[in-house]
């Protein structure tokens, strides 16, 4: 088991995201809590309970007040607390122009490359750089409080100048920070306006470690550097840039789940059970199951993947009635058009469908239009033959991890995009475009045809890479990195530290 904790050198971590772990939510039964779904969270709640410090983030569930002291702090997980939750209040306003403005109609186009729903507002942009330095405080508040020497982790891109702001109000601390999504080439950044790639760019160059899922983005990220930031100099075959007097490292860190605890819900008596009575009910009478797993999110490719589906009954129609497809679709951002509308075009093709090639007895494709609790989903990787991933762009995408993790009877065939991070490790998988219909069909066809064999040798391959690179592996890497970092002092940073992934 690898222990994270060993590289902090007893240092206390405060880490910062958006989007908190838990979220109280005031119903008609009283106050419960949940975990909102998405990979930052999967991924860092099994981190930071092995790790303790802070965890900084907007407080966004309608009973969080109620469930938090004065400032905002509360133990969690709630039952059991292993670290703490700052929770800073953001208002209406503040959502606004900060989150679904800024950061996801503006940035969240951009670096996924899906430039139709970009848009672009000046008081987007002002209220990001207000929230920004508003969280950065709290950051820094937490710091003063802190039992130890603070270290500061950084997530994502609605945060993209907080570490400048720290290092302002904190000369010395080491800061680092994951980019959880891809990071677009410069041509992306150049639709922003004059100035705006330059200061976000500035603000990320605040960190000592800034770190990304592939090699490919962290080179994206230095040839932004090099157009918009002339005063810093770039370093590229050693993934570094000097600034300021200081350097900053890049490494690539490919992220990954908790494969232990999920291999051990998907392996529990009441998995197996969940994932009979699944197949009782959608794959009786041999029939093959397919599922897939989103936040109904424009970048996941579902109205691709529900084309694909369709040409798939349409050209092959011995198929209808022998091959179901879960379609589990939470949803997401709602209060924003693109996904909004996207959400209707999905609620209305998988009608169409299903009205085109349904029958009495069967249905081809089952909505699951609601967020999920960790062991059903388990049950339901489990009980499927196939995963189909079909992202237009994704950092990383978890779901093809999780599939995996969930499959000790080394069978089930994962058809994974080629523009989700998760494709490089895991070429096993059937790797499709998205957008090519007839390919991802064609793809749809081999895995339901494809021997036990082949499935078993697939699968063992990409369980070997899942179980060997976790979670607690992704993180000790870089925190390994810091610390090398930290030891060498910031001025003298070793070329060896960079770029292995
Ligand atoms: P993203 O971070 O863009 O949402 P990932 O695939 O990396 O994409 O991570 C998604 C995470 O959210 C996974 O852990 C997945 O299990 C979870 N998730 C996605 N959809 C649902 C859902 N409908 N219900 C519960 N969890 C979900
Ligand atoms: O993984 C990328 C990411 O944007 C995370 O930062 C975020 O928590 C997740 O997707 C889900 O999105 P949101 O927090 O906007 O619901």
């Amino acid at each position: 088991m690898t222990d994270v904790t060993r590289y902090l050198d007893g240092r206390t971590l405060i880490l910062l995201s958006n989007r908190e772990p838990y979220e109280h939510l005031a119903g008609s039964e009283g106050v419960h809590v949940r975990q909102p779904p998405g990979g930052l969270v999967s991924a860092l709640d099994p981190t930071m309970r092995r790790m303790s410090g802070t965890w900084v983030a907007w407080g966004s569930g309608s009973a969080d007040r109620e469930t938090a002291d004065e400032v905002g702090r509360l133990g969690v997980p709630p039952f059991e607390p292993r670290y703490t939750l700052r929770r800073v209040w953001l208002s209406e306003d503040d959502i606004e122009g900060y989150y679904l403005g800024f950061a996801n109609t503006a940035l969240w186009p951009l670096c996924h490359l899906l430039i139709q729903h970009f848009e672009f507002h000046r008081e987007h942009w002002e209220c990001y750089q207000q929230i920004n330095a508003r969280f950065a405080k709290a950051v820094y508040e937490e710091s003063l409080r802190a039992k130890s020497t603070p270290q500061v982790w950084v997530q994502d891109y609605h945060f993209a100048l907080v570490p400048a702001e720290i290092r302002r109000l904190a000369p010395d601390i080491f800061i680092h920070h994951f980019w959880h999504i891809p990071f677009p080439p410069p041509d992306m950044l150049r639709l922003l306006p004059t100035g705006v790639p330059a200061a976000l760019l500035r603000g990320l160059l605040g960190n000592d470690l800034i770190e990304f899922h592939t090699d490919r983005y962290a080179h994206n990220f230095l040839n932004c550097v090099r157009e918009f930031v002339p005063e810093a100099q770039v370093r590229g075959e050693s993934l570094r840039v000097s600034v300021d007097g200081r350097q900053v490292v890049l490494g690539s860190f490919p992220i990954s789940i908790d494969v232990e605890s999920f291999e051990r819900l998907a392996l529990s008596e009441e998995s197996d059970a969940r994932a009979s009575a699944l197949r009782q009910r959608y794959a009786r009478g041999g029939r093959a199951l397919g599922v897939s797993v989103d936040r109904v999110d424009y970048t996941k490719g579902i109205p691709e993947r529900l084309r694909a589906l369709d040409r798939l009954w349409q050209e092959s129609p011995e198929l209808r009635e022998r091959f179901t497809m879960i379609v589990v679709a939470t949803p997401s951002r709602t209060e924003l058009a693109p996904y909004k509308n996207l959400e209707n075009e999905m609620l209305a093709t998988v009608r169409d469908i299903n009205t085109r090639y349904g029958t009495q007895d069967w249905e081809p494709i089952v909505l699951v239009h609601e967020n999920v609790h960790a062991e059903l989903l388990a049950a339901i990787y489990r009980a499927a033959d196939l995963c189909l991933v079909s992202s237009l762009q994704d950092g990383m995408n978890l779901v093809a991890k999780e599939f995996v993790a969930a499959r000790d009877d080394e069978q089930g065939v994962l058809i994974l995009s080629q523009f989700a991070g998760a494709s490089r490790e895991l070429p096993e998988a059937l790797v499709v475009n998205p957008y090519d219909a007839d390919q991802c069909a064609a793809a749809l066809q081999v895995a339901l045809t494809m021997p036990a064999d082949e499935q078993h040798d697939r699968m063992r391959f990409m369980r070997g890479v899942v179980r060997e690179f976790n979670v607690y592996r992704w993180a000790g890497r870089m925190l390994l990195d810091a610390a090398v970092l930290r030891q060498r002092g910031r001025f003298r940073a070793a070329d060896t530290i960079a770029g292995h992934g």
